[in-house]
């Protein structure tokens, strides 16, 4: 599940993957934020973009699967924020932000391959305005990942790992693993969210 193409083959069947539902930890670090822009990387079905959008934010929702973009300008115009998003078809693992700035750049459960998230940090925190956030969140490795094949375990990341791919001129204000629990065929399970909110000094 590395390449634009895997994506888009599971975004066109007729089924939603993900619950629309915000991410946890966008809720609990986002919500006593002032908003102003936001750009959400991988933003799949755009449930965190519909989140951001009622909040106030101004949003851009980013992906590299063009049928999921197609697909989350679908489920905004539903919830009656279409018109205030923009969209951005990107590979986050070669984003340039190309002179744009934003004041919240968030992204949840990317993963890309071979440690190359913390590339996307580095990519990612380019995107910050003075005074901005930048908050990622993924899957920490566990043993409630052993079903998953070896490549897609590796691409899982603890929070601190990420540090080396963050610019000076930026505060950490959280780096750390929460525990949430997730229901999966009726069963739950107990994972955890690595999750890093880093702030550009002004
Ligand atoms: C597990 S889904 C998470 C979607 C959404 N963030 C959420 O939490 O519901 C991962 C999303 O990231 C996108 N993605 C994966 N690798 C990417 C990359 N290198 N650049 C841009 N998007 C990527 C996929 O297309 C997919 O929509």
């Amino acid at each position: 599940m590395f390449e634009p193409e895997d994506w888009d083959e599971r975004y066109s069947g007729e089924e939603k993957i993900w619950s629309g539902n915000p991410n946890a930890q966008l809720v609990a670090e986002v919500s006593a934020l002032t908003p102003g822009t936001a750009l959400d990387v991988g933003c799949g079905e755009g449930g965190d973009v519909i989140w951001l959008a009622r909040q106030g934010w101004r949003v851009t929702g980013a992906d590299f699967s063009a049928v999921g973009l197609a697909r989350a300008a679908r489920h905004a115009a539903e919830a009656g924020v279409g018109d205030s998003l923009g969209w951005w078809q990107i590979d986050a693992r070669a984003f340039s932000a190309g002179g744009r700035s934003f004041d919240l750049v968030t992204t949840h459960f990317l993963h890309p391959p071979d440690g190359g998230m913390v590339e996307v940090a580095r990519r990612l925190s380019d995107a910050v305005a003075p005074g901005g956030h930048l908050l990622v969140v993924g899957h920490a490795p566990s043993e409630t990942f052993t079903h998953l094949d070896a490549s897609r375990r590796a691409a899982m990341f603890l929070a601190e790992d990420l540090l080396p791919g963050l610019p000076g001129g930026f505060d950490v204000l959280v780096a750390e693993q929460r525990p949430r629990t997730v229901t999966h065929d009726g069963v739950e399970i107990g994972i955890h969210d690595s999750t890093l909110l880093a702030r550009r000094r002004s």
